[in-house]
This record gives C-alpha cells, structure tokens and sequence, in this order.
C-alpha cells in the first residue's frame, strides 16, 4: 500500500457535530440567554433564532445523509426539557425522541450530548455546578432522558466540554467574554463538582441500559512546552485539561475535540507565533493538532477507553482551507491509528455555520446557512468529506 493512504476501519463514524443552543434559536429559558442579553456581557450579538435547527432538523440529518455521512452529534437541551426544577417537559422530550428515531431513519448514528454549555437559568440562579444538589439535579435530568435514548443511543455524552465550562465561569466572573482564555484559571470547586455530577450521571446510565456507552468530551488544548519549559508545561494543563481526561478513566469512551495547540514556555502559554496563519477565531492554523490530541489523550486516560474525534474544524471563511485543515487533521489521525490508538469515529466540527458563542462571525460549518432565510447551502468541504465517509479512504 502506498504511503500516503489510509483506509479507516470499516465500521468508522464520520459525520458532524452540533450543539442545541448555537442551531436551535429562541433558547430562551437557558443561561446562556440570560447571559448574552444582558448589558455588559462582551458579547458581539445574541443566538436569537441561530439556524432555526428546532425546527429544521429533519432538513439538517437529510443533508448529511445525502452527503454521505453516518454520524450526527447533537445536544439536548436541559432548559427545555427542565423548565422548571423537578418539571419534565413530555413535548419537549418527545421532539428530541423523534430527532434520535429521526437520525436512525437516515442511516445517522446519533451521538448524544445531554450538556452542551448551557444550563437552565434556575440550575445557574441557584449556583450552577457548585450548588449543594447539583449533581442530584443532574443526575436526575439525565434519568428523564434515558427513557427517550434506550435502545436508540449507544454514544452518550454527559458534559461537553467540562475544561472549557470551569475556565468560562472564571471568565465570565472577571467580567464577560472578552478576556484571554489562556491565562484564566479553572475553579477548582466548579472542576470538581462536573467531575462528580459526570461520575453519578454516567453511573445512572449505565443503570438504566448496559447498551449506553456514556462518556464525556474534553477540549484538547495540545499544550507543547518550549525547551526546559516541561515542568511548568505539566503544571499548567492539569488544571487545564489532564484531570478531566484523568476522571475518563472509568468511561466507555472519551471524547477528543481539537482545534489547535497551546505552546508553553517558562513563564507560561505563549501566544501565536508571529507570521503564523490565524483562524476566524484568532488561533493558530495548526491541522496536526489532531493528532497529538488523540496521542495524549490515548496517553492519559489508558487503552482500555476509545476515542471518538467528537469535533475538530476551522473557522474560515475560506472553505479551501477548511478542506485544507481537515486533509491535515485525517492524515494526523490516521498516524495515531496506524501507531495503534482505538479510534472509533470522527465528527467535524460543525454541520452548520452557527452561533459561535458571542459571534456568528466565526464560520466552521461544512453547510452554510443563510441567517435571514435560513437556506442550507453545503460547501464544497462537505462534499470532500462526504466522499471521504462513503470511501472510508483518505486521499493523498
Ligand atoms: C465547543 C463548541 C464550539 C467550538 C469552537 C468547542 O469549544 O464545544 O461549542 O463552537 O469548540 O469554538
């Protein structure tokens, strides 16, 4: 076999993920909504009706099947399904009963996110992750959920992201969304109890069906420490990142998700390197991410746990480099397969333009949506890849 070739196991997931909150639109009862509507909150504009994906999901999974796809991810949304503290929403339930059957029909396998960053604004008001029945509370949203994925869901997902959610809050705290990331610290009591409420809400799945394989997905950062920067390098991700990958141990599998690396120096991260081509989100253009993600995390949370790439992409408006980007990524992934990682699924980051948190600005879809109509147009790098998922071979 030539070199540049690969061909991914038979039976390898590709498709796109989603989250509810930045597709659905009109999330009204989430924090989220709470917090970019708010005055002050550093945010470009608010979700408001994002891609209408509430409404138009069936058009959503017809498209990725069309492509070629055999995966969507998407996320449940708590606010709507927990209106209220202890009231379950049977509507709201339902519908996402019907997209699970829905991706089924199409030939989807459906991976399942019951937390995708945004919680109900009651769960926040009552102090969010660190409130004293936060786990219970979430516990018990994922038993009203389980009933809707039984025998429908293998893929779970509890907390998307849990890295991520301790470094916002403290962003949020130091006053909204226009604060550099990297040199956040993550609260350590927040760490701690979505840690705790992903153990209990895994162990609640798995009492509910020993069919769910339930895990969560973490933000590889790639941190890379410059010469003698090791130690510090070390230091610096664990808060970041090792202890989430850590808490994976016990899981049915783990999430990968990357975008670009973290360089750590001495003194700390470092930023782009200048001359360095950036992304619409300002990180550095760096497709080989991927695969270092999958290597350390491999590394830290043992064999014993499969990976699924559960987002990877770029920002760009330039969709030759989105195609560009992902060649890169898939021949880093297919490098870390090769060496052995278990790797059982890649899903790109995103299915759709949407609303990137503060910003519809940032484009990652492989479908472009038109925010007024909201016309779904596939992009040329949707095609590329829908053609790489029929194939199952990655071209040189
Ligand atoms: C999140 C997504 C987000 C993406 C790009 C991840 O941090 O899970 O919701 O849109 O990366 O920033």
């Amino acid at each position: 076999m030539p070199e540049h070739t690969f061909t991914f196991p038979e039976g390898f997931l590709f498709g796109a993920s989603t989250a509810a909150h930045q597709i659905e639109g009109n999330n009204v009862n989430s924090d989220w909504w709470v917090f970019e509507n708010r005055e002050g909150s550093g945010v470009e504009e608010p979700s408001g009706d994002a891609a209408d994906s509430y409404h138009r999901w069936p058009e959503d999974m017809d498209l990725l099947r069309d492509l070629g796809f055999t995966a969507y991810r998407f996320s449940v949304e708590w606010a709507r399904i927990e209106p209220e503290p202890g009231r379950f929403s049977r509507a709201a339930l339902d519908h996402y009963r019907r997209m699970v059957e829905g991706a089924h029909a199409r030939g989807l396998e459906p991976v399942v996110t019951l937390h995708h960053f945004t919680s109900p604004r009651w769960f926040s008001a009552a102090g969010g992750w660190t409130a004293p029945d936060a786990v219970q509370r979430f516990t018990a949203y994922a038993e009203a959920v389980a009933p809707i994925l039984e025998g429908r869901v293998r893929y779970v997902a509890t907390i998307n992201e849990p890295n991520m959610i301790a470094l916002m809050h403290t962003a949020i705290r130091q006053g909204g969304a226009n604060v550099d990331f990297k040199l956040l610290e993550p609260d350590t009591a927040l760490s701690e109890g979505l840690i705790a409420a992903h153990h209990a809400a895994r162990d609640a799945l798995r009492g509910v069906s020993s069919e769910f394989r339930v895990g969560w997905t973490v933000a590889n950062q790639v941190y890379q420490p410059e010469p003698g920067a090791e130690e510090v390098c070390r230091a610096h991700a664990w808060p970041r990142e090792d202890r989430f990958l850590e808490a994976a141990r016990d899981d049915d599998w783990i999430g990968v998700q990357s975008y670009t690396r973290t360089r750590v120096s001495a003194d700390g991260p470092l930023p782009v390197p200048d001359g360095a081509e950036k992304t619409l989100t300002g990180w550095e253009y760096h497709p080989a991410a991927l695969g270092e993600a999958v290597r350390h995390t491999a590394r830290v949370v043992g064999p014993r746990v499969p990976i699924l790439v559960t987002e990877n992409g770029i920002a760009t408006a330039d969709d030759t480099r989105r195609v560009a980007y992902t060649r890169g990524a898939l021949a880093g992934l297919a490098a870390a397969m090769s060496e052995g990682a278990d790797v059982r699924g890649y899903l790109h980051w995103s299915a759709l333009d949407n609303y990137e948190w503060g910003s519809y600005r940032p484009t990652f879809g492989l479908i472009a949506v038109d925010r007024r109509t909201f016309t779904r147009t596939p992009k040329p790098s949707a095609r590329w890849l829908g053609e790489i998922s029929r194939t199952r071979a990655l071209p040189e």
